[in-house]
C-alpha cells in the first residue's frame, strides 16, 4: 500500500491506527517515584526497598508531599459536605509491609493473605501515595461495607476530582489480586483520575493495558 493509499484507508477509518487506546506513553509507570508507578503482584517496586525521598504527616499519617497536599483538599471539601473522613494507614515502610503481611499469613493462611494485603516490595503504601481511609465514627473500617458509608461514597464519587482512585474496585480481584477494597486510596495525579473515570476504566491495569496480576509470578 502506497503512503497515499494508507492515509486514505486511515481516514476513512477502515484500518484502525494502531495507537494504544490512552497516552499511556505521557506516564512514568516504572519508576517508584513517579506519581503515577503502577505496582501490583508483577511489578514489584524498584527497588524492592523503596523509600520516598520526603514523606509529610498527615493527622498521624505519612504520605508523599503531593499526597498528602492532594489528601488535605480531599479532607476539607468532604468536609465541607459534611462528611468526615479520617485516614487509617499512609506510608509503610518494607519492614512494617512485611510485618502485616506476615501477621495475615499467621491469622488467615497464605493464599488468603495474599488477597489482602501486599507482599513487601509490592505495595502502594511504601510508595507513600496510598492512603486507607475511615469514616470518623468508625463504621465499618477496612470491611467491604465502607463502600456504603459516607466517606465510602463520598471517596468514590469526588476522589478523582483530587488525584485518588479506588484502586482495587470490586470486580476486579482477577485483575488486582486483591479483594475489594473501598478505602484504599491511591494518588495518581487528578489527570489520569478524572481520565480514567471519564473513561470508565476500573483499574490502572486496564487503563495502560498491563497484563492482570492476579498471583505473584512463580
Ligand atoms: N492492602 C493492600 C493491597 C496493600 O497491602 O498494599
Ligand atoms: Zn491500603
Amino acid at each position: 500500500m502506497t503512503g497515499a493509499v494508507a492515509g486514505l484507508v486511515l481516514s476513512l477509518g477502515l484500518i484502525a491506527p494502531s495507537v494504544p487506546a490512552v497516552a499511556a506513553t505521557n506516564y512514568d509507570i516504572d519508576s517508584a517515584s513517579s506519581q503515577q508507578v503502577v505496582v501490583n503482584k508483577h511489578r514489584a517496586l524498584n527497588p524492592a526497598s523503596y523509600v520516598p525521598a520526603t514523606l509529610v504527616r498527615v493527622q498521624g499519617e505519612r504520605l508523599r508531599a503531593e499526597a498528602a497536599d492532594a489528601y488535605k483538599q480531599l479532607a476539607k471539601a468532604a468536609k465541607a459536605d459534611g462528611v468526615n473522613i479520617m485516614p487509617i494507614s499512609g506510608y509503610r515502610s518494607f519492614s512494617q509491609q512485611a510485618s502485616l503481611y506476615d501477621s495475615y499469613v499467621r491469622q488467615y493462611g497464605q493464599t488468603t493473605a495474599d488477597t489482602l494485603a501486599a507482599r513487601p516490595g509490592h505495595s502502594e503504601h511504601q510508595t507513600g501515595l496510598a492512603m486507607d481511609i475511615g469514616n470518623a465514627s468508625g463504621t465499618c473500617a477496612l470491611q467491604a461495607c465502607f463502600a456504603s458509608t459516607p466517606a465510602g461514597q463520598w471517596a468514590a464519587e469526588h476522589g478523582p476530582e483530587h488525584g485518588f482512585i479506588i484502586r482495587y474496585p470490586a470486580g476486579a480481584e482477577d485483575i488486582t489480586g486483591y479483594t475489594y477494597e473501598p478505602w484504599h486510596l491511591r494518588y495518581v495525579g487528578k489527570a489520569l483520575a478524572l481520565d480514567m473515570q471519564t473513561r470508565q476504566m476500573a483499574t490502572l491495569e486496564q487503563y495502560f493495558e498491563l497484563e492482570a496480576a492476579p498471583d505473584y509470578l512463580p
